[in-house]
């Protein structure tokens, strides 16, 4: 039964250790910002961020991820305010939005490695799929996002969405304790 901490919190998944990441973050913890796209590591809409490296969570079992730190797309940033979110939306990088999280973690985690990386280095590094075309604009949007870290330039926050992060996470609760348990309650 593994253990992990998700999102800074413990996690103890009543799951199969052979159950990819990619389900148990979807289905017992409720994080649906991860998407499922091709289920073998193609697309990279499953992307999350392990212990500081971008992992498609689809290629990784439960039994891999034992005693690591995952983020996803959920905690990045409580506000929506990484530089990466921000650029996406200035440069209008988002169509549908199906591969906007996992495209996002991987700019996060790149950046936080090498903030001076170019297009060149963001599209050698990135190999996210976005079947709606709109490529171009998300390495031009993460591009933006390395000039932001770096403070050569300010991209001004967009307007709130109608939604306030506090009541999403209400209406849907981050973790379903039917199959996922913070490690403390587990052992009780
Ligand atoms: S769903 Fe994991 S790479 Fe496509
Ligand atoms: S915006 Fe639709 S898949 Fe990328």
């Amino acid at each position: 039964m593994p253990r992990l901490t998700v999102n800074d919190r413990p996690v103890h998944f009543l799951m199969d250790s052979d159950t990819p990441l990619l389900w148990a973050l979807r289905d017992a913890a409720n994080l649906t910002g991860t998407k499922f796209g091709c289920g073998n590591g193609d697309c990279g809409a499953c992307m999350v961020i392990i212990d500081g490296e971008a992992i498609r969570s689809c290629l990784v079992d439960l039994s891999e991820v034992e005693g690591r730190f995952v983020t996803t797309i959920e905690a990045l940033s409580a506000d929506r305010s990484h530089p990466v979110q921000q650029a996406m939306v200035a440069e209008g990088a988002i169509q549908c939005g199906f591969c906007t999280p996992g495209f996002v973690m991987a700019g996060a985690a790149l950046l936080a490695k090498n903030p001076g990386a170019t297009r060149d280095d963001i599209a050698a590094a990135i190999p996210n799929l976005c079947p709606c075309g709109a490529g171009p604009r998300i390495l031009r949007a993460i591009e933006r996002a390395s000039r932001a870290v770096r403070r050569r330039e300010r991209i001004d926050p967009l307007p709130a969405p109608g939604i306030d992060p506090a009541e999403a996470a209400q209406d849907v609760p981050a973790i379903d304790f039917t199959l996922a348990t913070p490690s403390s309650e587990s052992e009780e």
